[in-house]
């Protein structure tokens, strides 16, 4: 009599159990889940429908770019402002300017940067020879300055020579510039 009641109850929660699978088989089914596809499968279909671009659309992308690109005109003007500005060009230095006297005379030699005055003063477009005279002159004391007479100590003048050549010809870089 035990046994039966318990066969019974055990074909019941097999029931139940079927009853469950099937329903929830039937609910993916219905909403498409993974196993058939459903919405997973539809983002990888909506991929492939994607146009891949033609040769013809990047010809007439790289068209509007080329449109794009300011023209001569512009150019000349953007230049015009920038002297005005009183902006100059790249200069090419040497790394004994950079590192001695950059950092107060500009990497430029204009006494800025960043739109901010320098403590030193502007050398660009100062002649050579009056630079060479400046130098000395520091460095003998004539011409005083704490900053500049200490810098300029160990400096020989063979070296202020080339000092003074190299900022003495930062402008005549720039003309060969334009
Ligand atoms: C620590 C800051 C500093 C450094 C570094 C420096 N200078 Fe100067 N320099 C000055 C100052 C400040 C003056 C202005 C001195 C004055 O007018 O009495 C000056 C003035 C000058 C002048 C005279 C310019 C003028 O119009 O009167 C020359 C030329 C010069 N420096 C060249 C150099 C050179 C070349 C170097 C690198 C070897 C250098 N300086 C490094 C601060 C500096």
């Amino acid at each position: 009599m035990q046994t039966k009641n318990l066969i019974n109850l055990k074909n019941i929660v097999v029931a139940v159990i079927t009853i469950v699978v099937i329903y929830l088989m039937v609910l993916t089914a219905s909403r498409g889940g993974a196993y058939h596809g459903g919405e997973q499968g539809k983002v990888i279909e909506d991929i492939s429908k994607v146009q891949m671009p033609t040769q013809q659309d990047t010809q007439q992308y790289s068209q509007q770019q080329q449109q794009t690109q300011p023209k001569e005109e512009v150019r000349d003007e953007l230049k015009e402002l920038k002297e005005k500005a009183g902006s100059i060009g790249q200069i090419n230095v040497s790394l004994a300017y950079k590192s001695k006297c950059s950092a107060c005379h500009g990497i430029d030699g204009s006494g800025m940067q960043d739109g901010r005055k320098l403590i030193g003063p502007k050398l660009y477009g100062q002649d050579a020879e009056k630079i060479y005279k400046d130098l000395i002159d520091f460095k003998a004391g004539k011409k005083e300055n704490v900053i500049m007479s200490g810098l300029l100590i160990n400096t020989s003048e063979e070296e202020l020579r080339k000092f003074a050549d190299e900022i003495g010809a930062f402008s005549s870089q720039e003309k060969n510039q334009k």
